[in-house]
């Protein structure tokens, strides 16, 4: 089934937060995801560990992927579940090129900075040459990530404008910035286990998490043909 796999050599650019909520929203419609977590630094293995008994049943952690790993682990989980989501170090190497070479959709999470930007060019730089090495199309798009009004606007429509321009796709719904988010992460459990007196307003991360998801959904079926530049 669909592996979806965030990747982006940048770090701290929302990779793992939105692997954890869009995996969260497809298990809340009864879907089984395998989340692989395949950053030495564990994060998903951390996020699982704060609340076990919050891990939904349907949301499989794999901890410790490593690059001698990570395609077995793919294919054994590709076999088992609905979905299989793969959360990578913000780094180049070889884990994340095979994790690439491996993906239905790449999703390049980056924050609106023109800085984010140049390094997505180098990400999508690396799944286009994937391409080429494996003669096969690897669907890709940007997801912009903890926007807020203050960078939604102006700066975010231009970074947006001229990714296109160059042929990169990016998702037209984008992960605003929340303290659900951060709350998520910090204090394990699922989004929707979160309530209005522990973080504020839940519910709007939950319905813009549900409204990403929904976006990359799409791109899975193919509903909207992205070229990524290229004829299809
Ligand atoms: N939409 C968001 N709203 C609020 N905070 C966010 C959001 N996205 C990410 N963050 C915060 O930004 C920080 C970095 O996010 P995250 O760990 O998901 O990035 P990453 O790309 O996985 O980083 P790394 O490269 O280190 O793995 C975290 O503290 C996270 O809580
Ligand atoms: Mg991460």
């Amino acid at each position: 089934m669909p592996t979806i796999v965030f990747a982006n050599s940048k770090g701290g650019v929302g990779k793992t937060t939105s692997a954890l909520a869009l995996a969260q929203v497809l298990v809340r419609s009864n879907a089984s995801v395998a989340l692989l977590d395949a950053d030495p630094n564990q994060p998903i293995k951390a996020w699982a560990s704060r609340d076990p008994s919050r891990v939904p049943g349907l949301l499989t952690v794999v901890p410790d992927v490593s690059e001698s790993s990570i395609l077995d682990a793919i294919d054994r989980e590709a076999q088992r579940n609905a979905f299989v989501f793969v959360d990578l170090e913000g780094t180049a190497n070889l884990a994340v090129s095979y994790a690439i070479g491996r993906a239905d959709v790449v999703i390049v999470p980056m924050r609106g900075s023109q800085l984010d930007a140049d390094q997505t060019t180098r990400v999508i730089a690396l799944i286009q040459r994937e391409e080429q090495a494996y003669r096969r199309r690897i669907r890709h798009a940007v997801l912009f990530t903890a926007t807020s009004p203050a960078i939604r606007s102006r700066d975010l429509a231009h970074l947006r404008q001229e990714l296109e321009a160059n042929g990169v796709f990016c998702l037209p719904t984008e992960l605003t910035e929340r303290a659900a988010f951060r709350a998520m992460m910090q204090f394990g459990g699922t989004l929707y286990d979160l309530s209005g007196a522990e973080v504020h307003n839940p519910e709007a991360a939950i319905e813009n998490a549900e409204a990403v998801a929904a976006a990359v959904i799409d791109l899975i079926a193919n509903k909207k043909e992205p070229n990524n530049g290229r004829a299809a």
